[in-house]
């Protein structure tokens, strides 16, 4: 995979140890300028530093609360200025709440489902443009694996609800896109450690009693999703849309 020259946007890779950040260092040392686009500024100063020393500072960071969607248009706007381009989106920043149906707040419904899906929504509508204009672009979207079974050991009802979502957005887009040669797809992550959305609530018990129901005997790292991600994202995954592609260790299967 070579991103020589092209243009990624990723939100959510504030996060030090998230799926998000790992997929912009595959990116960038492999040549992508990157933009890291995340609600959390902390992690974002942090974020220009690492990464811009992998791409010889092609790196910018924009703070952004993906659920304002006139804050979205002005990012991509922004990109646009610097960069002339936008090749890749790659919609990954999302919450998760781990409550139960019946005390879910509607506060929390909206939340889970507005930065989860309705940012995918907001970004991939403000980039499609550029990529329609350039007759390119590949978009990869995080669903989850309890957007496919139903429940997740971190996330409600809600979350669920979410990441399906997504999925059907995934591959809607990929069919209105595919003429303009704009892929569109998700990944779906099973549970994946040390990232901070399991809000600390993989206790080493509990990882074991996981793990026994992972054929592939360990949780999936960040770095398997990051791989997933950028071969999607890249150049010679162009006949690949709306596909979702699993990543969970065999522990759903379908
Ligand atoms: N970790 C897992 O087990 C797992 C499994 C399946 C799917 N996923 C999905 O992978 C993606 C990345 O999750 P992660 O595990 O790396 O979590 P993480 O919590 O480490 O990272 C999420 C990032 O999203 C950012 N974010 C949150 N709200 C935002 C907003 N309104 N605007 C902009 N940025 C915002 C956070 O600041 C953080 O940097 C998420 O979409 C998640 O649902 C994760």
């Amino acid at each position: 995979m070579n991103f020589e020259g092209r243009v990624a946007i990723i939100t959510g890779a504030g996060s030090e140890k998230g799926i998000g950040r790992e997929t912009a260092r595959q990116v960038s040392k492999r040549g992508g300028a990157v933009v890291i686009a995340d609600i959390d500024e902390a992690g974002l100063a942090e974020a220009q530093e690492e990464i811009s020393q992998y791409n010889n500072g092609q790196t910018m960071t924009v703070k952004l609360d993906v659920t304002d969607k006139e804050a979205c248009h002005q990012m991509v706007k922004k990109v646009m200025d610097r960069f002339g381009r936008i090749d890749i989106l790659i919609n990954n920043a999302g919450i998760s709440r781990p409550t139960r149906v019946l005390d879910i707040p509607e506060q929390e419904w909206n939340l889970v489902f507005d930065i989860n899906m309705k940012g995918t929504f907001f970004l991939t509508q403000a980039v499609l443009p550029y990529m329609q204009k350039s007759a390119y672009g590949r978009v990869v979207n995080l669903s989850s694996v309890s957007g496919k079974r139903g429940g997740g050991i971190f996330g409600g009802s809600h979350y669920s609800a979410a990441k399906a979502a997504v999925t059907g957005f995934t591959k809607a887009v990929a069919r209105e896109m595919a003429p303009y040669g704009i892929t569109c797809n998700t990944v779906a992550p099973g549970l994946i450690g040390g990232t901070n959305i399991t809000g600390g609530l993989l206790t080493t018990d509990k990882e074991v009693s996981i793990k026994e129901g992972i054929p592939a005997g360990r949780v999936g790292e960040v770095k398997d999703v990051a791989y997933s991600i950028s071969f999607l994202a890249s150049e010679g995954a162009g006949y690949i849309t709306g596909e979702e592609l699993d990543i969970n260790g065999g522990s759903h299967i379908d």
